[in-house]
C-alpha cells in the first residue's frame, strides 16, 4: 500500500551534509535530535538515509544489503530505533541499474526490493532517477516501483526523484506518488535558492492534495558545511528560502546537521506560523501578486483554508527594495467594504491597508509573510 498524504510531507534527509558518510550511528543521534530539539513536535515525521547505504553486490537471493560497515546491525535495526522515537524511516533507491552514487538501483528489482523494504518497515521511499533505461519511459519505471510497493503489504510513502525531466509534471500523477522532485537538485548557495524559485513557478498547477511538488531538501543551517555545502547562505537568506518552500507547498526536508544546528536556524525551522501555511489543508496553489516593484521582488498569495489569506513578499536580490500592491489583486476591491488585518510572521511588524494597498521595505534577500484575516474597514 501506499498511503495517501493530505498535506506535503516533513522530515529529515541524510544526504545535503552526510553524502556518503552515514552509519547507524548518525541515523540515531539524529532521531534522538529530531525529538530534542522539538523537530519531530513541529511536524518533522520522516528521518530519511539517502543514496550509499548498500554494498555494491546484491546478496545470493538477489536482495539489497545494508554495508554492514555503516550499519552493523542491519536496517530492521534502525527502523526499530527511529520507530522508538515516535518516527517514521525512509530509505533511498532508484528507477536505473544503479543508484546515482553507483550503488545497486531497483531496475527489474522492483517487487523484490520493495518487499525487503516492508520487511525492514521502511515508511517511506526516495526513488531516484539515474542510470535508468534509454528505451523505457521515466512513467512505466514509476509506475512500475509504484504498484511494488502498493502491493508489499506496508504503508510506504513514495518520493519520486526524477528531478522534473521527461515532463515529470505530465505523468507522475498515474504513479503512486505523494511527493516527485519538480526540479533539479539543490546546493548550499544563495543562487540555487533563487533558481529553484524561478523553476518552480510554472509547476505550481500540478502541487496538491496527494501528490507534492518536491523543490528539493532545504539547506537551512548548512552554513556551507557538508555534501552540497558551497559557499552557504546568511541566516536572512535561510529564512527567505524556508518562507519560499513552505509557503509554495513544497515537502520540507531538513538537510543540515540538527546535531549542531544553532538557535536561529532551529527557530526558522520550526516557525509554527509558516509551517501552518505549509500543512494547510485546502492545499491552494499560490498565485503570484501584480504590484509595483523591483525586477528582484517575487510576490505571492494563497487562499488557506476558512479565509485568511497567505502573502509572501520575496526579495531575492542583493538591494533593499519597496513593494506596493492594491487589495484589489487579492479580490478585496474598495466596494467590498472589506480590508486586511495583517503582521509579518517574521518581525511581528504590522501592514498599514489605509489606502486599500500594501507597501512593504524588504531588506536585501529578505521577505516578509503574512496571514491576513479579511476584516471590515473601518
Ligand atoms: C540525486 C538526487 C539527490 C540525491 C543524490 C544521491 O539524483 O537528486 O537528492 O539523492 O542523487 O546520489
Amino acid at each position: 500500500m501506499t498511503m495517501v498524504k493530505l498535506t506535503p510531507p516533513l522530515g529529515w534527509n541524510s544526504w545535503n551534509t552526510f553524502g556518503a558518510n552515514i552509519s547507524e550511528e548518525l541515523i540515531k543521534q539524529t532521531a534522538d535530535c529530531m525529538v530534542e530539539s522539538g523537530l519531530r513536535d513541529a511536524g518533522y515525521e520522516y528521518l530519511v538515509i539517502d543514496d550509499c547505504w548498500s554494498l555494491r553486490e546484491r546478496d545470493a537471493n538477489d536482495r539489497l544489503v545494508a554495508d554492514p560497515a555503516k550499519f552493523p546491525n542491519g536496517m530492521k535495526a534502525v527502523a526499530d530505533y527511529v520507530h522508538s522515537k515516535g518516527l517514521k524511516f525512509g530509505m533511498y533507491s532508484c528507477a536505473g541499474n544503479l543508484t546515482c552514487a553507483g550503488y545497486p538501483g531497483s531496475f527489474e528489482h522492483e517487487f523484490i526490493d520493495a518487499a525487503t523494504f516492508a520487511e525492514w518497515e521502511v515508511d517511506f521511499l526516495k526513488y531516484d532517477y539515474c542510470y535508468h533505461s534509454p528505451i523505457i519511459p521515466g512513467e512505466i519505471l514509476y509506475r512500475r516501483m509504484g504498484l511494488a510497493l502498493e502491493n508489499c503489504g506496508r504503508d510506504i510513502l513514495f518520493s519520486a526523484c526524477s528531478w522534473g525531466a521527461d515532463e515529470t509534471h505530465k505523468w507522475i500523477k498515474t504513479t503512486a506518488a505523494s511527493m516527485w522532485r519538480s526540479t533539479g537538485d539543490i546546493f548550499d548557495k544563495w543562487d540555487s535558492v533563487k533558481d529553484l524559485t524561478k523553476q518552480q513557478a510554472n509547476l505550481l498547477p500540478y502541487n496538491g492534495v496527494g501528490c507534492f511538488n518536491d523543490m528539493d531538501m532545504l539547506i537551512v543551517g548548512m552554513h556551507g558545511k557538508g555534501n552540497v555545502g558551497l559557499s552557504g547562505c546568511s541566516d536572512i537568506q535561510y529564512r527567505t528560502h524556508f518562507s519560499i518552500w513552505a509557503f509554495m507547498g513544497s515537502p520540507l526536508m531538513v538537510g543540515c546537521d540538527i546535531r549542531e544546528m544553532s538557535e536561529q536556524t532551529k527557530a526558522v525551522l520550526t516557525n509554527r506560523e509558516l509551517l501552518a501555511i505549509n500543512q494547510d489543508t485546502a492545499c491552494r496553489q499560490p498565485y503570484p501578486i501584480k504590484g509595483i516593484w523591483q525586477d528582484s521582488v517575487t510576490a505571492y498569495a494563497k487562499n488557506l483554508a476558512g479565509g485568511d489569506i497567505a502573502i509572501g513578499l520575496f526579495n531575492l536580490g542583493s538591494e533593499k527594495a519597496v513593494s506596493r500592491f492594491n487589495l484589489d489583486e487579492l479580490g478585496l476591491p474598495h466596494s467590498t467594504g472589506k480590508t486586511l488585518k495583517l503582521a509579518d510572521i517574521w518581525t511581528g511588524k504590522e501592514a498599514n491597508t489605509a489606502n486599500a494597498s500594501i507597501s512593504w521595505e524588504l531588506e536585501p534577500f529578505d521577505c516578509a509573510v503574512f496571514r491576513a484575516k479579511v476584516v471590515d474597514r473601518k
